[in-house]
């Protein structure tokens, strides 16, 4: 962790990171959201957004309320990202990795990181759109404890979120700054290999 090579030679950076994102990395999210193929989009959104309905949606977050997670991969980009929205009774969780970082775990790893922040919470319940067709989410789901269910708005994917420890509040923010400083260091890493080889 914290860019450091074990004295194995393995090198951490070559690791993905999850990591809560500030506001900050809005235009990181925008640039991944935009980089969802048409009928991706639709099953993250119930709805095939455009380009622009992306930007605004990514400008609406509200990071004072809700939560962002994002999954940076060996070149630092955001390949996975998750939204948890807190403004009801019920975390509602939104979920997108890149074709090209799939089946690595890191779409179980972000949506099991968000549901663990909604539980530190208080919140017992956490939900997802799915859509029949979503073969990939059912089966993730699955991997994860949730539910199918059926309510007056279509399928969702449900996990009963049980209590937190005293101490979860703590936990999390502890998760924040050391991963926040996880890829602070990574990036910092970066620019100066990129300034050495220029
Ligand atoms: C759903 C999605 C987030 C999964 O991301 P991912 O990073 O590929 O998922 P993971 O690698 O963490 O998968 C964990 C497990 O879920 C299951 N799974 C994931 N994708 C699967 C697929 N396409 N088919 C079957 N099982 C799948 C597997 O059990 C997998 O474990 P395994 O690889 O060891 O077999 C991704 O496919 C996606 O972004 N889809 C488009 C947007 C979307 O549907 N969002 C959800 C609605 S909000």
């Amino acid at each position: 962790m914290l860019g450091t090579r074990l004295r194995c030679g393995f090198d951490l950076n070559r690791v993905p990171l999850v990591t809560e994102l500030p506001p900050a990395r809005r235009e990181l999210i925008e640039r991944h959201l935009i980089a969802l193929p048409p009928d991706e989009r639709r099953l993250r959104f119930a709805a095939a957004l455009s380009d622009d309905a992306l930007r605004a949606y990514a400008r609406s977050i509200r990071f004072d309320r809700d939560a962002a997670f994002g999954a940076f991969d060996e070149r630092l980009d955001l390949v996975g990202f998750g939204h948890l929205a807190l403004a009801g009774p019920e975390a509602e969780f939104g979920l997108s990795v890149l074709p090209s970082a799939r089946r690595q775990g890191l779409g179980l790893r972000l949506l099991l990181r968000a549901a663990r922040h909604a539980r530190a919470l208080g919140t017992d319940s956490f939900l997802m759109t799915y859509l029949p067709e979503n073969q990939a989410l059912r089966e993730l789901a699955k991997r994860a404890g949730m539910r199918i269910e059926f309510d007056a708005e279509g399928p969702l994917a449900r996990m009963a979120l049980p209590e937190a420890e005293p101490d979860a509040l703590l936990h999390e923010a502890a998760d924040a700054t050391l991963t926040g400083l996880d890829l602070s260091f990574r990036l910092a890493n970066r620019s100066a290999k990129q300034l050495t080889s220029a």
